[in-house]
């Protein structure tokens, strides 16, 4: 029965109608040289083997071959749109930036991911989800590289390579493991937070449009007289923040974030945020009880101020070009807005741009997706896929015959600093208390069990005692009703949990001591 079909399919390709060729554009080579025959083969006669001649043939299959580029080292799994910011509120006593000035519109281009799942992964799996918005400044791109979830798993970004590591899937079985992760994540305590947030019902949103965005670093804003402050960065969905359990959400189809937004931009229902900033001021940070710039911390408590929104109007109108290419950056930054010491910032500072140029190359950001909007003048040059050459023969500086212009007003800032350079991690380390404070106020009684089921099917496939003890009594640490659920579902007997603490305890005071000589 299978034949006859196959066989019928193929009677009608081969006695396909001849293509009215006063309407059809006619088909090229990449030279642009007229195809004459786009469906059979030269051959050496009717039984004989494909000619190497055949270079409309050789061109078609290595173009093919060569369709996809590396996949995004994590966030790999996304999808993107376009739109604009209309920036509502004057931020000018705190930055010099341009794009918030009341009524500026700035055009956007926003792409959403899973973090950890290849590309062509189902989009509803647990993981946070990236949040990455390249404004299109007057004064050169912005990159806001943020995710749905607002504190990391780390401080420092040396640790990153081991962690992602830990979560993908296992060089042996290709499987992610919670043995792995949990291995990994046993050693480092100042992920509980953000495995809170992971693990409840944020770590599987209902939609890209039902989604906050977090920047999850402070920046450092510098305005006009050069005064300086730090200043975290966040979107807020007008759609609400809407999410899936976990069963609800491995019921769904596999591309359903991709539909769900393509479809209601298509429609005219255009998914916005309300992008708001909260500020500390340099005389603040000694009065927290935790390091400001450590991004395993949220920014509790202080005054968020809106600054203006987005809304995303446009499904690009093409896949690859557009969201594939799309290459975001933390260290596309404008005047007014730069890197604060956060140690994981700093690391990305270095990383994405570039991987951007292993996974994309040297002129990655000629790619209209990610060309600013504004003239380009350096002389950095030449390099794989040079569409736009620059004019002149001044490819240096200084010059008298071509000189170009390097404005003082766009120095960046000195500041002061002090002490030794060193390895050594932070102090005000503070690992549990933010969790805690998550559980107990972002969560109610059902956000609260759901959490507790999700982490305990992860946590108790752990099959070494030690790591799974280790890791409730973290979450123990966090909040106690917290830990001894969790302790009960993944059947961990209190005794050794609370032993786990006094370890812990006793190590911190270790570390303490060593730290303070
Ligand atoms: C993507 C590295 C932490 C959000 C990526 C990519 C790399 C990377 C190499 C792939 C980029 C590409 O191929 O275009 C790192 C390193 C980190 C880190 C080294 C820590 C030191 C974070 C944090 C956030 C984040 C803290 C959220 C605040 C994202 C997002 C993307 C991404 C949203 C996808 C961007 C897109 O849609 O193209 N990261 N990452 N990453 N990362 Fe990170």
């Amino acid at each position: 029965m299978t034949r006859t079909i196959l066989g019928a399919l193929l009677a009608t390709a081969s006695i396909a109608a001849p293509i009215n060729a006063q309407t059809a554009p006619q088909m090229t080579r990449d030279n642009g040289a007229p195809i004459g025959e786009n469906r059979a083969s030269r051959t050496a006669g009717e039984s004989g083997g494909v000619l190497l001649e055949d270079t409309t043939l050789i061109e078609k299959l290595a173009r093919f071959d060569r369709e996809r580029i590396p996949e995004r080292v994590v966030h790999a799994r996304g999808t993107g749109a376009k739109g604009v910011f209309v920036a509502s509120n004057d931020l000018s006593q705190f930055t010099s930036a341009g794009l918030f000035t009341p009524g500026k519109q700035t055009p956007v281009f926003v792409r959403f991911s899973t973090v950890i799942h290849p590309n062509g992964s189902p989009e509803t799996l647990r993981d946070p989800r990236g949040f990455a918005t390249k404004f299109y400044t007057d004064q050169g791109n912005w990159d806001l590289v943020g995710n749905n979830l607002a504190v990391f798993f780390i401080r420092d970004a040396i640790q990153f390579p081991d962690m992602v590591h830990s979560l993908k899937p296992s060089p042996v079985t290709n499987r992610q493991d919670p043995n792995r992760f949990f291995d990994f994540f046993s050693h480092t305590p100042e992920s509980v937070h953000m495995l809170t947030q992971l693990y409840s019902d944020l770590g599987t949103p209902k939609s890209y449009r039902e989604m906050d965005g977090n920047g999850v670093h402070a920046f450092r804003l510098v305005n006009a007289k050069g005064d300086v402050v730090f200043a975290k960065f966040n979107w807020k969905s007008k759609q609400g923040v809407k999410t899936f359990t976990a069963a609800e959400a491995g019921a769904q189809p596999f591309n359903v974030h991709t539909d769900d937004l393509y479809a209601n931009i298509k429609a005219g229902n255009h998914p916005s945020w309300d992008l708001y900033v909260r500020i500390l001021k340099p005389q603040d940070i000694a009065k927290l009880d935790y390091n400001p710039f450590d991004a395993t911390k949220d920014w509790y408590g202080m005054e968020e101020i809106k600054v203006g929104t987005m809304t995303l109007n446009e499904v690009p109108e093409n896949f690859f070009a557009f969201t594939e290419q799309s290459a975001f950056a933390p260290s596309n930054l404008v005047p007014g807005i730069e890197a604060s010491p956060d140690r994981l910032l700093q690391g990305r500072l270095f990383s994405y741009a570039d991987t951007h140029r292993h996974r994309l190359g040297a002129n990655v950001q000629t790619l209209p997706v990610n060309a600013p909007r504004v003239s380009v003048v350096n002389n950095n040059q030449d390099g794989p896929l040079t569409a736009t050459p620059k004019d002149g023969d001044v490819n240096y500086f200084p010059s008298r015959s071509a000189p170009k212009a390097t404005e003082t007003a766009y120095r960046q800032p000195a500041y002061e600093l002090d002490g030794l350079a060193q390895a050594k991690p932070i102090s005000k380390t503070n690992n549990f208390a933010q969790a805690g404070w998550f559980y107990n106020n972002r969560l109610d009684a059902k956000g609260r069990a759901n959490l507790i089921a999700n982490m305990a099917g992860d946590l108790g496939q752990v099959k070494d005692p030690k790591i799974k003890t280790i890791m409730v009594s973290y979450f123990y640490q966090a909040d106690t009703d917290y830990g001894t659920k969790l302790a009960k579902a993944v059947g961990v007997p209190m005794s050794q949990v609370e032993q786990a603490v006094a370890e812990y305890k006793a190590e911190e005071a270790k570390a303490t001591q060593l730290a303070a000589r």
